[in-house]
């Protein structure tokens, strides 16, 4: 993996540039900032190869560690505790969301790394009942990785995951409502049929009104999370959900994977629905790369 934005002076602009210049650049990088090994290697720092050779500074894996610092949450201002809403999506350079049905065609090992450390990050992972139904959805787990990060940020071991649904129908005799480690969420409105709540609520989700008619109101659907004490929020989609997520205007950030395949064919983009009056404009706040895939955080401006 490598940061190609912002751009610092470990950064490889010239595709042409050799690996002694790299390391040059690199070790007069350290000279002024000091070894990039203290507190967790800073990314894009150099690493010793098993030959004992430096390897160029974006040659090797990040650790989870360092995905995880070069996501973090803006910092909330003291009693100001304000939901900070995040997507996680990944598309092909034709603008496909999915292929088959599913996104993991268009994905690979390090987006999901990516899409795990977004996930550990959060308080909530919000998500529409299509695509909890069409990726076969399971409870969020701890993991041991990023247990003493969560602790220090007051997060329980994993967030809930929060579904987006008007009609309730859900399987929920899946581990996602009966076993998961914190309890699953369903957001929709207060017309809601009453046997669907109840057979939720049955199976030990949290069903939470976030509307006056069936459906749910996005805006206020983060209010509500923000009540129950969740402001790291993280949406996955799909595509339908994240349309109104942008037309309400509460999508704050978009982590967005571009996975260097062609798909062709009619596939979803990222985000769907009716188009929005006026294009929002989003800010580049990082570029990462890692074998053609480019891994992008775009903030609200
Ligand atoms: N590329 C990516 O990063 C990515 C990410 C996620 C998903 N996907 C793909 O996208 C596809 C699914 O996405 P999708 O756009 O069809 O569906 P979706 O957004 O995941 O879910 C749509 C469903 O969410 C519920 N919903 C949405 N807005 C609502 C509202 N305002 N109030 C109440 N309920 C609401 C409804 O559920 P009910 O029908 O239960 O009422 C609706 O049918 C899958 O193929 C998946 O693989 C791709």
């Amino acid at each position: 993996m490598r940061r190609l934005f912002p751009v610092t002076d470990q950064t490889v602009t010239d595709q042409t540039v050799t690996r002694e210049t790299l390391i040059r650049e690199t070790v007069a990088h350290e000279t002024v900032t000091g070894p990039a090994g203290e507190g967790g290697a800073a990314p894009g720092a150099r690493e010793g190869g098993p030959d004992g050779h430096e390897r160029s500074p974006d040659g090797r894996e990040w650790s989870l560690d360092e995905i995880a610092d070069a996501y973090a949450y803006p910092e909330p201002r003291p009693g100001e505790p304000v939901p900070w809403l995040r997507a996680n999506m990944v598309s092909t350079l034709d603008g496909a969301a999915q292929h088959d049905g599913r996104s993991q065609p268009i994905s690979n090992a390090t987006d999901m790394r990516v899409f795990g450390t977004l996930r550990a990050l959060a308080d909530v992972v919000i998500v529409g009942a299509e695509t909890v139904r069409q990726e076969q959805y399971r409870p969020a787990r701890a993991r041991a990785e990023f247990a003493r990060r969560r602790e220090a940020a007051g997060q329980g071991a994993a967030p809930a995951i929060a579904i987006v649904s008007a009609s309730l129908d859900l399987d929920f005799s899946l581990p996602l409502f009966t076993s998961p480690l914190v309890p699953t969420l369903i957001l929709t409105g207060a017309a809601a049929a009453p046997d669907r709540v109840a057979a939720a609520e049955k199976s030990g989700a949290r069903v939470v009104t976030a509307g006056d008619g069936v459906g749910v109101d996005p805006a206020r659907a983060v209010r509500a999370l923000a009540d129950l004490g969740h402001t790291r929020l993280l949406t996955e989609g799909g595509p339908r959900l994240l349309g109104q997520l942008v037309a309400a205007g509460v999508l704050d950030e978009l982590c967005l994977t571009v996975s260097p395949t062609l798909t062709a064919g009619g596939a979803q983009r990222i985000a769907g629905g009716p188009a929005i009056a006026v294009p929002r404009r989003f800010a580049l706040v990082s570029l990462l790369e890692e074998d053609g895939f480019l891994y992008s955080r775009y903030a609200r401006v």
